[in-house]
């Protein structure tokens, strides 16, 4: 007999643990599965009663909320003036585009703690009603995913059947790479060709697909570029794209180290954007404290809120400007207090 789906399993479940279930239970296990499946089938001729109960790649499950992404960039993800522009330009554009070229490819850089995967929370949530947790949402982490340089091409194998088998689920899915600056070189090329220019590969069309690549490649370009505004006198919310967008690709493509995975993607031009992270301030890690008390449920208590704000650390060693973990550990700080 073929594994149950998880709907019918579901229903299973429900007949078992009816009132009637007394009456029930002499009906024999075999009979209560065939009337599940069948129920099932029946289920799915009827896509829409269907995906009432289960997340299915449908509006009602896979569907972009610019209000509500507007509304978290706004008062969750603090301190990226430019991230937040560019972000939900870029979403904005691609998800009412009913034939998008390619599919959306946006690379997030900036250092550890600057809310880079919380922004692939933020438009997770904002588009899948599952968020993080939803079927169509996928997310790898290199040095957890693909650590062993000896497996690459099992690695290779495996990403590229992934990729093809969710896509042909759900044409909207969407694949965050954290850890893109650890990533061999070898695993970007297995990537590629989903990321380009093609009407179809093999009848699977990935056009409408999202792939967001995080690193801290730039990240000391980007810190450099922010202090020197700072010294400048001028605000940091003045800082443009532009101002960092070569800053970015200087720092990851002359990098041997980190860097050169990108550059194959860049020739091809296959990013869309490029998402420089800004060094949070002192400022920025009260938010975020202020903001974990609050998701927390317990009132916004200005001393600890300060206290926490005191203990990281920040640099440059004389001015002491910005969180080196950036808003990194609030969370178990918060803890801590707690
Ligand atoms: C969109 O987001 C806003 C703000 O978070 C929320 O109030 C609203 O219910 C959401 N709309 C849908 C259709 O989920
Ligand atoms: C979808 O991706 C996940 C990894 O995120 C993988 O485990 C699963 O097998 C893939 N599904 C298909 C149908 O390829």
């Amino acid at each position: 007999m073929e594994p149950l789906s998880r709907p019918a399993l579901l229903l299973l479940l429900l007949l078992r643990s009816a009132p009637l279930a007394a009456a029930v239970e002499p009906i024999s296990m075999g009979i209560a599965v065939g009337v599940a499946t069948a129920l099932t089938g029946l289920l799915s001729t009827f896509p829409t009663l269907y995906c009432k109960f289960q997340e299915c790649c449908e509006a009602q499950w896979v569907q972009l909320n610019l209000t509500g992404l507007k509304t978290d960039l706004e008062n969750k993800l603090f301190g990226q003036h430019i991230a937040t522009q560019v972000v939900l330009k870029a979403i904005k554009g691609f998800l009412t585009n009913p034939t998008p070229k390619k599919p959306l490819t946006l690379s997030l850089h900036g250092w550890t703690g600057t809310g880079k995967n919380l922004l692939s929370k933020i438009i997770a949530e904002n588009i899948y009603r599952n968020g993080l947790e939803s079927d169509y949402v996928h997310q790898f982490v290199s040095t957890l995913h693909f650590p062993h340089p000896e497996h690459l091409s099992h690695y290779k194998e495996q990403l590229q059947k992934w990729i093809r088998g969710n896509v042909t689920l759900c044409g909207r899915s969407m694949f965050i790479f954290d850890e893109m600056d650890k990533m061999q070189a070898g695993l970007i090329d297995a990537i590629k060709p989903y990321l380009d220019y093609y009407d179809n590969i093999d009848g699977v069309v990935y056009r409408k697909a999202i792939f967001l690549f995080l690193s801290n490649a730039g990240g000391e370009r980007i810190t450099e570029s922010t202090l020197d505004f700072w010294h400048k006198g001028r605000k940091r919310e003045d800082i443009l794209l532009k101002d960092l967008e070569s800053k970015v690709s200087i720092g990851v493509f002359n990098n041997k180290k980190s860097g050169f995975w990108h550059t194959s993607l860049i020739d091809k031009n296959l990013v869309d954007y490029f998402v420089p992270f800004l060094p949070l301030e002192y400022k920025h890690v009260k938010l975020c404290v202020r903001e974990e008390l609050k998701a927390r449920g317990y009132e916004e208590d200005e001393h600890i809120i300060t206290e926490i704000a005191d203990e990281m650390t920040y640099f440059p060693e004389s001015e002491k400007i910005y969180s080196d973990k950036g808003c990194k550990t609030v969370a178990t700080k918060v803890d801590f207090y707690l």
